[in-house]
């Protein structure tokens, strides 16, 4: 039993505080390094859709934005989401913002190329509110879709097998595998 309990709005009372005090924002407004490594690697195909749950103030959405990836950002905290749309705008950059949870996630199945979840997931120090954020990233993925996060680790990280056990699932195959 963990003796700290999730608020998921813990951030929208630190923002506002942040901004009440006359920040512009409050993370550095530059793209978390290890996306900027992964996409370069990653197989960018025109049209490609990304999620990005968690978004804060955006800096990560514009990145992939800029990148010409169409992005809906996520983020639970009103007045982070109002920062990053302001932002999006003077960039020119069509982003979709929604406010919120990326454990009950009003977006159809199988939507996303890619979900990406930076300093989000491990706020969920919760295991049953991580479960149902995974299961919702699982099921907001196309077929071969990618989940990418950059988040302090657990002591024991489990494979990909162990997950999807955990999660009830079974891993897809890859279309060409049905054949
Ligand atoms: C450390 S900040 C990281 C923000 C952004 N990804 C970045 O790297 O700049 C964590 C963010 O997760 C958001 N968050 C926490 N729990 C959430 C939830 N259940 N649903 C949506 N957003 C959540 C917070 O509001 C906060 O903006």
């Amino acid at each position: 039993m963990n003796k700290y309990s999730y608020d998921p709005c813990a951030y929208e009372k630190r923002y506002r505080k942040v901004y009440e005090e006359g920040a512009e924002f409050w993370e550095e407004p530059l793209p978390t390094e290890s996306l900027v490594r992964f996409l370069h690697d990653f197989h960018l195909t025109k049209g490609l859709r990304a999620v990005d749950m968690g978004c804060g103030e955006g800096r990560d959405s514009i990145f992939l934005a800029q990148e010409e990836v169409y992005v809906t950002a996520i983020d639970v905290s009103r007045s982070a989401v109002k920062r990053a749309k302001k932002w999006s705008k003077r960039e020119g950059l069509p982003i979709e913002f929604l406010v919120a949870d990326v454990t009950h996630l009003p977006i159809r199945n199988y939507t996303y190329d890619l979900a990406i979840n930076v300093a989000c997931l491990h706020m969920m120090i919760n295991q049953q509110v991580r479960d149902r954020h995974l299961r919702e990233a699982h099921r907001i993925l196309k077929h071969n879709g990618v989940y990418f996060s950059c988040n302090i680790g657990a002591d024991e990280p489990i494979s990909a097998n162990e997950f999807y056990k955990k999660i009830g699932r079974k891993p897809r195959k890859p279309d060409s595998a049905k054949n």
